[in-house]
Parts: structure tokens; C-alpha cells; sequence
């Protein structure tokens, strides 16, 4: 496989859709619920997946589709080429806010992430990686992470860790809290595994993530040294919903082993 064209494709094929998705502002937005009253869907996350299935169908049909709106294929196992798309991760800022959400693609060969991005679509800015040949946001490659302690670290984290809640010990992470020097929450996971693949954040921390979700921004991750798992320090499930943390290696061990405290 020509994994330069299958890139190039990529990025062109990105930035028609983040031209479709600024543009979709003109017209009225058609808003649905999903599984709960905050977990929306709009006509356009619908539009924008329909886009990039057309688009990949016209380039390889060999290729299979994974996507949070179900227009790609049924996947069972992660053999062959395997694409992973969000075509909007954050669909609640990108309501309300009208920005701070992302287009998140991941290109997997047999399970293993070959091409990674995370497209910032109201700020135009590009982050993408290719496997063993490093991560770039826009033409600046990306540094690798540099060590910090805990005491240094600022965490990506919602509220919903710190009230009691079934998954884990929210007094330890009140004692986390206490620790680190600071949180943020920012609505989108692809934005926020940006950021710590990019040294603004240096940890970010879910109980439930979906593989589209974190698809791309795994590729990116590899290439900044950024360590990825779910909270039990295993491998992220690619084929179902599993929990999350990525974070700066120096910090991925104490956050586990010191605050996290699964039930
Ligand atoms: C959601 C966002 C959000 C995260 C949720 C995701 P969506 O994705 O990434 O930050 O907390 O778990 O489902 O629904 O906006 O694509
Ligand atoms: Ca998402
Ligand atoms: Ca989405």
C-alpha cells in the first residue's frame, strides 16, 4: 500500500469537509437526541460521515469504514484497512459554542494505526502523524514530550470524577485535584488528546470513550511518545466503548498506581 497517497487523500478529503462543515452555518441545523437528552446528533455529523464513507468507497473499496453515525461498515475485527472517523467530536460545543469541536480520523492496517488526525475546523488547524515518521501540527513537527511531575501537570478532567460515581474512588481524585497545578474541560476528546499530544495538557482522563473518538488522535499520541490506555493500564479496546487515559509517560504510572482507584 501507498501510504503517502492514502495521506494525501486523507488531508484533501478533510479539508473539503471542514470547508462543508463552516459553510453549514448558513442554513438551519436539525438537532436530534441519542442515547440520553445531552447526547446529540446533527445533520451535519450525519452529512459530514456520508461525506468521508463516499469519498473512501471512491478511493479503495476495500476499505473498511468505522464511524460514530453507523453510514460505514459493521466491524468485527480490525484485519485489513480499517478506517475510524468522528466527523464531529464535540457536537454539543460545536451547537451551542459554534466551535472547539473536531474531525478525528484514524487509518488502521491490521489493527495498527498508520495515520492519525485531529482537524480543528472554526480555527483551520491540522494535527496528523504517520507512523514512525512523527507528528505535525500544520508544518511544525511536534516535539517529543518532555518529563514533569504530578505536581506540575495540568489534567484534563470533568466534574463527574470528583461526586461519588460507580467507577472510581472520587476522594482520590479530589486528592489529585488538590495535587496537580490545574484542570480544564473542554468538550471534546479529540481536542483534549490533542492537547497533551502537543504539551498543552499532560494528562486527560474518561470513563467511557468510543474507538472514533480516539482513533486518529492514537496515531498522534505514538509518534509524541504520549503514553494511551484504559484505566486499568491495558490496551484501549478498538472494537467496543472502553475508559481512558492518556497522558505525559512521567505522570501515565502515578496517576494510575496514586489516584485512580477503580471500583
Ligand atoms: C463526545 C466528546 C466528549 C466526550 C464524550 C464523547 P461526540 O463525542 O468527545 O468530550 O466526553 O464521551 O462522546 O458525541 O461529541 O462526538
Ligand atoms: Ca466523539
Ligand atoms: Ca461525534
Amino acid at each position: 500500500m501507498n501510504l503517502k497517497s492514502v495521506h494525501d487523500f486523507a488531508i484533501k478529503t478533510i479539508m473539503e469537509a471542514g470547508i462543508r462543515i463552516r459553510d453549514s452555518f448558513q442554513e438551519e441545523l436539525l438537532i436530534e437526541t441519542k442515547s440520553n437528552v445531552n447526547d446529540f446528533v446533527t445533520n451535519i455529523d450525519r452529512e459530514t460521515e456520508s461525506f468521508f464513507v463516499k469519498k473512501i468507497r471512491e478511493f479503495d473499496p476495500a476499505h473498511k469504514i468505522l464511524g460514530e453515525e453507523g453510514m460505514g461498515d459493521r466491524i468485527i475485527t480490525l484485519d485489513g484497512p480499517l478506517w475510524i472517523i468522528d466527523p464531529i467530536d464535540g457536537t454539543m460545543n460545536f451547537i451551542k459554542q459554534h466551535r472547539h469541536f473536531m474531525i478525528t480520523i484514524g487509518f488502521f492496517v491490521d489493527g495498527v494505526g498508520q495515520l492519525g488526525y485531529i482537524y480543528d475546523v472554526m480555527r483551520d488547524e491540522l494535527l496528523y502523524a504517520i507512523r514512525g515518521e512523527g507528528a505535525y501540527l500544520g508544518k511544525v513537527p511536534l516535539k517529543k514530550l518532555e518529563p514533569l511531575s504530578i505536581e506540575e501537570a495540568i489534567i484534563g478532567i470533568n466534574s463527574s470524577w470528583i461526586i461519588p460515581n460507580q467507577k472510581v474512588n472520587h476522594e482520590k481524585m479530589v486528592d489529585l485535584i488538590r495535587t496537580v497545578r490545574g484542570t480544564r474541560s473542554y468538550g471534546s476528546a479529540a481536542m483534549e488528546i490533542a492537547f497533551v499530544s502537543s504539551g498543552k495538557l499532560d494528562a486527560y482522563l474518561s470513563m467511557r470513550l468510543s474507538p472514533w473518538d480516539i482513533g486518529g488522535g492514537l496515531i498522534i499520541a505514538k509518534e509524541v511518545g504520549a503514553e494511551i490506555t484504559n484505566l486499568q493500564g491495558k490496551p484501549f479496546n478498538l472494537l467496543g466503548e472502553d475508559t481512558f487515559i492518556i497522558a505525559n509517560p512521567s505522570i501515565h504510572k502515578v496517576l494510575l498506581d496514586q489516584y485512580i482507584e477503580l471500583r
